[in-house]
Parts: C-alpha cells; structure tokens; sequence
C-alpha cells in the first residue's frame, strides 16, 4: 500500500474502531462480533508498525504501549475524593430525606425541597476501585487512584488499558465541543465472570485467590506492568464530574462543575443542572454509564429502585454492594454540602449483610500494637457475600462473653459489602456438649510477659464493637475516670502485655510506622528480618541503615539493598500530622493526628502546651481543639510526658528525621469575624448559614457584644438587633450577608 493510501486507511480504521468501541461500551448494541473487531485491530497494528511516522501515543492500538514502573508516583487531587455516608435500611433512607429536607427549609427551588418532593438520582454502587481521570483538550492525560482521598497514585499506564476509558473524547450529538479540562471520576471493576477465570487460573499456579472483584480490580491496577494490568480485562462506569472548564473560544455548552459541593460557575453555565445531567454529558463524550441508573420523582421511586435491583443483583455482571442516591438537583446538592468525607447530598443504600453459619475451630489471641490483646475466632473456612472467611475478630472478652461463644460451637457470621465479617450469634442448639469455653490466658501468648487488665471506655456508640485502639507501646497508661467520663454501659475491660519489649507489640508498632512513612520496601517480613538480624531495635533504627547492612544478608544483594536505602532515604521528610499518626498514641489516628497539627503547626508547640498543662494541673485546654474528646486529650499528655517517648522522638531527629510544620487554619474570608444570627433568612436554613461561615474561618456565637462583627438578620429578628443597634455593631440584611457570602467564594 502506498504512503498516502495508507495514512487515510489508518484514519479510516482508527474511526471506524472508535465507533464500534464506543456501540459495545456506551451504547451496548454491539455492530460487529469480537472477532471482526479485533481484526480491525490486528490491521492497524501491522500498519503502524510498517508506518511508524502514523503512530500517535494516544491512539486505541497504544493502549498497552507502556513500560513496567519501578513504583508509582503519588498525584495530589485537585478536589478532594470523598466517600459516601451508608445506610442499611428503608428507615434510614427516610431519615436522611427528613434531615435534608430540613435542611432546605426554605429552599430556594419552587416545589423541591421541604414543602415538595425532592428529585433523586438512583445509580449502582460497583464494587471496584474508585479512580480519578484527567483530560485535558479531550485527550485522557492521568488517572489516579482514591488514596486517602487527597493523595492518590498515577495508573495511567494501567488504566490506558481499559477499553472503556475513552483515550480521546469526542462528543456526539450535541456538537463536536470537548471541555478544555475534565475530570471523571468513576469506578475501575473486574465482572464477575473475569474473576471466576482469573481465579481458576490462579489455583492452577498455585497462586492465592481473589475474596472478591473489589480485590481482583484493586490489585490488577496495582501491577506495575501494564501488560499483567491488562490481561485482567478490567472495564470502567464514570459516575460523576469533579471538574471542567469550557473549550477554548467556546460557548457552545455549558459546564461548570467544580468539584463536589462547590458548583461555583453553575449559574453561568445553565445546561448542566443536575447530576443527571452529568451522566448524560459523560454518556456523550464516550464514557460507559450503567444503563440502569434512573431519576426518581421522589423516595417511593427510589425505594422502588432499590427493590427491583435487588432482585436483579445476583445476576448483574459485576460485583455491586448498594445503590448510590444522589439529590439531582445541582443547586440542592451545593446547598447541602459535604460533612467530614462525605457529602451530605448523597447516600449510598446498602443490601443487607449476607450471613452464614460455621463452627468455631479455635480462638487464637492477636498482640496489637498498644500490647492490646484481641481474640481471634478461627472457622472452618465459608462463603459469605463473595468472599471465602476463615477468621473474625471478636473484639475482647466481654464480646465473647456477651455470644457466650465457646470453641466447637456454631456460629453466624455476617458481611456486608467491604465491611470485615462479624460473630453475629452462636446457635446454642447446635451444641453437643463438647464445647471448650474460652479463657484468656495469663501470660502473653507472644513473650510470656505478664499481662495487665484496664478498664476502657468505648468511645464509639456501639458496644458491640468493641474499642478501636490505635496507640503505640505506651507502657505508663492508665484511664482515669476523671477524664474519661463514659456511660457505665460503654465500659470494658481490656487485656495488655505489660512488657515493654514484647516481640509481637514492637513487630505491629514497626509496621505501623513504616506504613505511616511509606516505606513500602520494608514490609513485615524483612522488619522481622531485620530486628532478628540486630540491624534495628526500635523503629528510629531504620533512618540509620545502610546498604553495608543489608547487602551480605541472605536473599537480599546489591540491588535490593540499594532500593531499600533510597526508598528509606525519600521518605524522611514527613508532615507533622503524619508524624503524629506514626507516634501510634493510643486514639490518635489519621484524622485526629491532623487537627492536632492543623491545630499546633509544629510539634514543639505541642509539647510545650503539654507542659503547660501539667503545671496548670490540667485544666483541659486541648478539649478545645476541634474534635479533640477527653480519651484524646488524656492520652495526647500520657504520651508527651512519657520520658521514653520524648528520646524516641529525639533519636528519630538525630536519624534524620524531618518533620514539615503543618499549616495552621487561618485561613478563610471571615478569619477573626464573630458572627450573630437573628430571624429567618429566606434563601438558607440556619444550620447552613452557621456552616457557610463556618467553612469560611468565621465564628458563630449566640449573643451580641461589642465584639461581634456582624448582625445578619432575617425576617423577624428578636431583641438581638436592637442590643446590636445600642452597642454599634455592624447589622447585615440577607442580600448584604449573601453579597458578602459571594464575595468570599460561596
Ligand atoms: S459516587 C462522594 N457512585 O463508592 C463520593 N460512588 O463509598 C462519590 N462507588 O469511593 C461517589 N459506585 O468508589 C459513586 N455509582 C457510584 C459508585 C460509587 C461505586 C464507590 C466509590 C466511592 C465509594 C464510596
């Protein structure tokens, strides 16, 4: 074939096979069979290859052009990836609507919102890996995972090999306009029946199985050879926009979409006002949405929905644990807002849990990191929701108790979705008479060290659950009453090894830290390996290693020794509220550790109001840390007076350790403003003014002084105003107080 013949076919191909990708992906009415497409295909690929000067990275026939990685690069999220709020049953469900509509009471919509129905968008919940992905002039530059939400890992390369990820977008329909940025968020799955064929295969090497399709797309994308990424077959549904600006000199449609919860230039740009909205402009620019998603007029519908997929569920190609219900209406949604992780306009409908019965063949006892002690029921291994389990925590004694579970006995077990499986109920019929009841044993199963009894208050609600610990060896903790204040009902007793050197606490703490630096070369192997070794006895050791160290050990060498030392090299620079999170204070996790930063800025301020606090008796003052509890507060002091603590933290600075000081929040339009509220405002509830200034920096107080900034009032104020007028202070009607609102950003 001729140069120039050839160019136009490669054209003609490339169109043509985008077309049928498209018909099989979005559309679902395949034209063609597989075999004619990828013939097609094989085509194109031999013309390129004869041709190189037609190659273009971003073409369909490139998808899996990339070269294995050493590791990922993290990619901070422009807009955060939330997460979404549960409920389990239809109650719930109408509860949230109650709360909502509260909320919007009075809602700046005619009849949605409190008084009329509220319009709803009902879509599946899949159950893969959320993933984020970036356009820029319509072609597919990065995608990333979730992360934490704010920090993510690049896969593009992985995600390239996803056939329905368009690579470039064009937009059907409605004019051949693609926005200038677009960022898709959606889930990345594996259907069901790949996963039923990549675990049958996986038996057959000898290889472990997958629990479930989450597991199976979360660890594919994880390969770092794009190739193993993509014979796993993965697919994509997009389920929403977090982002996207106009084409360049255009006008032509209208978007604008920034971020959850902040629909800033929506009024602007009218066409897009709902989520539905966004599903059908994905839809057009070539992104695979369920073809069962649906707008419901009201929660009857949407409940309506749920029933019917339910009955559909078992037979749906890929795993699913819900129904996501999101109020269409863009506008309501930004009123609403995000709380915490998740927004509030949203809701995600979980199936109820799946059960199975089993028998208890042993209660082993799990050393934490704290010294805690945490039996462990071990069964004969079961199906329940997908996933084969063999193991449930049960918490401490007074759950065991509590079941009156004994070793022999058979039990119900419950999963649901990606939540671990519980010790629901023993069937107490079921018994022959030959159960073992269960004892905790008196010395450490780890050390043989000795083992002390504590009393601790559950901090969170349910008392099933047993207390969440998450604190480092801290052997001078005790809970005092006078702090902790917990209802009777809420109070257990905990088992800890008292040894300050057992083996099994230090392993769980030295994996902690590592997980907490990123220092993924070391997993609990080699740590192990490396304690056994001497080369470490605390985790401050690992920041002075070196590749002499490492290298003559047994299955390590020269190259692995050397990735080892670089990787522990890069991730000396740590923020302080990780840092915190690393320290492994007893109920100090993540998010605790950064209102403690964003709170202190740097960690000798910290420390230094932990002295302060002592010679004031404690007076408490860290209570007044957002979202600091009295549990917190008193192991935050433990921790710091602890002289063994404050030499660990020294020796990790002389290791090398730098710590980045945290950005304190002050920031925000209304910083350092106190505000008044008085009578009704028409466009906003209450509660959302209050959480508007809020989010701007601003104070909310109840009453008048001469230090309140501003009076904003409504209709029919109350005697504030007046005590507002006598003393000077500045009175703001709505129109005013919304001005302001704007001027600030929303
Ligand atoms: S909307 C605010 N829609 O569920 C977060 N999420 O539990 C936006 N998920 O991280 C989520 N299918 O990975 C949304 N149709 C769907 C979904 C979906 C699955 C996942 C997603 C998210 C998690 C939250």
């Amino acid at each position: 074939m001729e140069k120039s013949e050839a160019q136009k076919r490669v054209k003609k191909l490339r169109e043509e096979i985008a077309r049928l990708r498209d018909l099989y992906h979005v559309e679902d009415k395949p034209e063609v069979t597989d075999a004619v497409y990828d013939s097609l295909n094989r085509e194109l690929r031999e013309l390129i290859k004869k041709y190189p000067e037609f190659d273009d990275p971003n073409a369909p026939e490139n998808r899996i052009g990339g070269k294995p990685l050493d590791k990922f690069v993290k990619v901070k999220h422009k807009t955060r990836m939330l997460s979404l709020n549960d409920v389990f049953s239809e109650e719930e469900l109408f509860d949230w609507e109650k709360r909502i509509k509260k909320l919007l009471s009075p809602s700046p919509l005619q009849g949605e919102g409190q008084g009329g129905e509220v319009n709803y968008f009902c879509e599946i919940k899949f159950d893969g890996l959320a993933v984020s992905l970036i356009y820029e002039n319509g072609k597919f530059v990065r995608g990333a995972t979730r992360g934490d939400g704010l920090v993510g890992e690049d896969i593009t390369q992985n995600l390239k090999t996803i056939h329905s990820i368009p690579l470039s977008l064009t937009r059907r329909g409605v004019g051949g306009e693609v926005p200038e940025y677009l960022e898709v968020r959606g889930e990345a799955v594996m259907s069901k029946k790949t996963l039923v064929s990549l675990n049958k295969q996986n038996e057959k090497e000898g290889k472990t199985l997958f629990a479930n399709t989450r597991n199976a797309a979360a660890g594919s994308l994880r390969q770092l050879d794009p190739k193993l990424a993509a014979e796993r077959k993965l697919d994509f549904f997009a389920y929403d926009i977090a982002e996207a600006s106009p084409a360049k000199n255009s006008g032509a449609f209208a978007l604008g979409v920034k971020g959850q919860g902040t629909h800033d230039a929506l009024n602007s740009l009218p066409g897009l006002q709902k989520h539905s909205d966004k599903h059908r402009f994905l839809k057009n620019l070539g992104f695979q949405v369920d073809a069962n998603e649906a707008i419901c007029k009201n929660l009857n519908e949407v409940i309506n929905f749920i029933r019917k997929f339910e009955k559909i569920r078992p037979d749906f190609p890929y795993g699913t644990d819900g129904v996501v219900i999101s109020v269409d209406n863009l506008k309501l949604q930004e009123i609403l807002g995000v709380v915490g992780k998740a927004p509030r306009y949203m809701s995600a409908f979980k199936y109820p849990a799946e059960r199975a019965t089993t028998i208890v063949k042993n209660v082993k006892i799990n050393v934490g990191r704290t010294g805690v002690l945490t039996p462990l029921a071990i069964f004969e291994p079961t199906l329940v929701a997908g996933s084969r389990v063999s193991k449930a925590t049960l918490h401490n004694m007074d759950q065991i108790e509590r079941l009156d579970l004994r070793i022999g006995d058979t039990v119900v077990i419950e999963k649901a979705g990606d939540v671990i499986p519980k010790v629901v109920e023993v069937l107490t019929r079921m018994r022959t008479g030959k159960e073992k009841k269960f004892k905790m044993p008196e010395v450490c199963p780890a050390c043989g060290g000795k083992i002390e009894k504590k009393i601790i208050g559950d901090t969170e609600s349910s008392s099933s659950k047993g207390p969440r610990f998450s604190g480092a060896p801290n052997p001078g903790q005790t809970i005092s009453h006078r702090t902790l204040r917990v209802p009777e009902k809420n109070i257990s007793v905990a088992y800890y090894c008292a040894n300050k050197k057992c083996p099994a606490k230090n392993e769980r703490y030295l994996e902690h830290f590592v997980s907490v630096f990123e220092i993924y070369e070391l997993g609990p192997k080699i740590l192990r390996r490396f304690k056994d070794e001497g080369l470490i006895t605390d985790a401050a050791d690992i920041f002075t290693l070196t590749k002499e160290d490492i290298a003559p050990l047994e299955r390590f060498g020269e190259k692995s020794a050397e990735n080892i030392i670089n990787e522990i090299e890069n991730k000396k620079r740590i923020p302080l509220a990780k840092f915190l999170w690393a320290l492994g204070i007893l109920h100090v996790g993540e998010e605790t550790a950064r209102d403690l930063a964003n709170n202190f800025g740097i960690l000798e301020k910290l420390i230094l109001s932990v002295n302060q606090e002592k010679k004031l008796n404690f007076s408490n003052s860290f209570l007044e840390i957002e979202n600091i509890g009295p549990a917190v507060s008193k192991s935050v002091y433990d921790f710091f007076q602890n002289k063994n603590n404050l030499n660990f933290i020294k020796k990790l600075g002389k290791n090398g350790v730098i710590i980045e000081k945290a950005e304190k929040k002050k920031t925000g339009k209304f910083f350092g403003l106190n505000f008044v509220l008085t009578g009704t405002l028409s466009t906003m509830s209450r509660e959302i003014t209050k959480e508007k200034i809020l989010a701007h920096g601003g104070k909310v107080v109840g009453s008048v002084s001469k230090n309140t900034s501003y009076v904003v009032a409504g209709v029919e104020p109350g005697s504030k105003l007046k005590t507002a007028e006598k003393l000077g202070v500045k009175v703001l009607n709505e129109k005013e107080f919304l001005n302001l609102l704007e001027q600030s950003g929303g």
